[in-house]
């Protein structure tokens, strides 16, 4: 049974009568453009094939009773209770999400819901994103808000699927994941500007190409409410406002030199050097993928990796040694993906090659005594919707 179907099931054991219809979204992984979405950079993420599904039914009072497959505790909230750090757990990013709604304007009520979800937790693909614009489809079509039929509608949904994030999930995130989980659109990869909220869809399918593209979890755990993230965020932040720019997004690359002369903090000009880089390889990788200059884009991958590991500090050993083996291992290209801190790598394999290389991964971890990690080919999928 799919887990579409299975959801629905879920919800009608439970409820004794059937749901109002499912709803569902994807996780995503970013080809490159990693910590720019809050320094209003650019970015490239694809929607993964893994999506989390919702069952829902609309309620006549405030009262929000949530399940989910992959927490034993059902959350039962009124509405008007939701606030920063409550209910807390994963109760926020659904509540958060008609909260956040409520916020900008829009009427909406009481929900029963049932969950669960494709997207592994914890690995740096977005489980919270995908919970958060689930959620944020069931609603708006449930109360009838009219912001899914079109792009202005979705930007809008991520925005508020945003603020739920940061404000009730209390997690000081940007905004790409919410993108890509609302706006993708399948066989492409989302180049986002986060200047100005603008999209534009890049052909992606790298298996005309004669390549796959492979998603090593490395199970090493990874979590953007602990402090790391934020410390990232405050950092480019202190480094814009000492440079006398809105955001690091303004120093151009060319500028870069000379604004690094200007910074005295050694780990704050690291971190500077590392966003206004990964920027203008965002730019060169587009280019690069638009004539499928394949070397061209594995040394792009090469250069990001080594600013996150060096000047942005998120890598692990265990995403290095991922990375590092992909790589000795025919990989034309690898880098870690999302917040980092654990959590998952890509890699552009030949296209047949895909176990061989999470094999020697898999032998790597295990000669490093680390967890067995998990890998698995993934296509530009679709975005959030209406499945039922
Ligand atoms: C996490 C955040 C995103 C983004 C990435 C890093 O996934 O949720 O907003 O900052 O990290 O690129």
């Amino acid at each position: 049974m799919s887990l579409c179907t299975d959801v629905a099931a879920t919800f009608t054991s439970r409820l004794g009568l059937s749901a109002d219809g499912v709803w569902s979204a994807p996780g995503r992984v970013n080809l490159i453009g990693e910590h720019t979405d809050y320094n209003a950079g650019l970015c490239l993420p694809i929607a993964l094939p893994q999506r989390t599904y919702v069952a829902a039914r609309r309620r006549l009072d405030r009262r929000l009773r949530l399940w989910s497959g992959q927490a034993d505790e059902p959350v039962d909230v009124q509405l008007d209770e939701v606030a920063p750090g409550h209910p807390g757990g994963w109760g926020s990013y659904v509540s958060g999400v008609l909260w956040a709604l409520e916020e900008v304007g829009h009427p909406v009520g009481g929900l029963d819901l049932v969950v669960d979800s494709e997207v592994p937790v914890g690995a740096g693909l977005s489980s919270s994103a995908a919970l958060e614009c689930a959620v944020a489809s069931a609603v708006a079509d449930l109360f009838e808000l009219d912001l899914t039929a079109d792009d202005g509608g979705r930007a809008a949904l991520a925005a508020v699927c945003v603020n739920a994030e940061n404000t009730i999930a209390q997690a000081p995130t940007g905004g790409m994941d919410q993108a890509a989980a609302m706006r993708s659109r399948e066989g492409h990869a989302l180049l986002l500007d986060c200047r100005d909220g603008s999209v534009e869809h890049v052909p992606f399918e790298p298996e005309t190409r004669g390549l796959a593209l492979l998603v090593v979890d490395t199970r090493a755990e990874h979590s953007l409410v602990d402090g790391q993230y934020a410390e990232r965020r405050a950092s480019c932040e202190q480094a814009a406002r000492e440079l006398g720019v809105t955001s690091l997004r303004e120093v151009p690359a060319e500028q870069l030199q000379e604004a690094l002369t200007r910074l005295d903090d050694p780990v704050v000009r690291a971190r500077t050097r590392h966003v206004v880089s990964e920027i203008a390889r965002v730019e060169q990788s587009v280019e690069a993928l638009r004539r499928w200059r394949i070397r061209e884009l594995g040394e792009i991958f090469d250069a990001s990796h080594a600013s996150m590991r060096d000047d942005f500090e998120i890598s692990c050993p265990e995403l290095d040694l991922a990375v590092d083996t992909a790589r000795a291992h025919g990989a034309v290209g690898a880098r870690m993906t999302g917040g980092g801190f654990g959590g998952s790598a890509i890699a552009l394999v030949p296209w047949g090659d895909e176990d061989e290389v999470g094999e020697a991964v898999v032998e790597a971890f295990e000669d490093a005594g680390f967890r067995t990690p998990r890998y698995f080919a993934v296509d530009a999928s679709g975005p959030a919707g209406r499945d039922a």
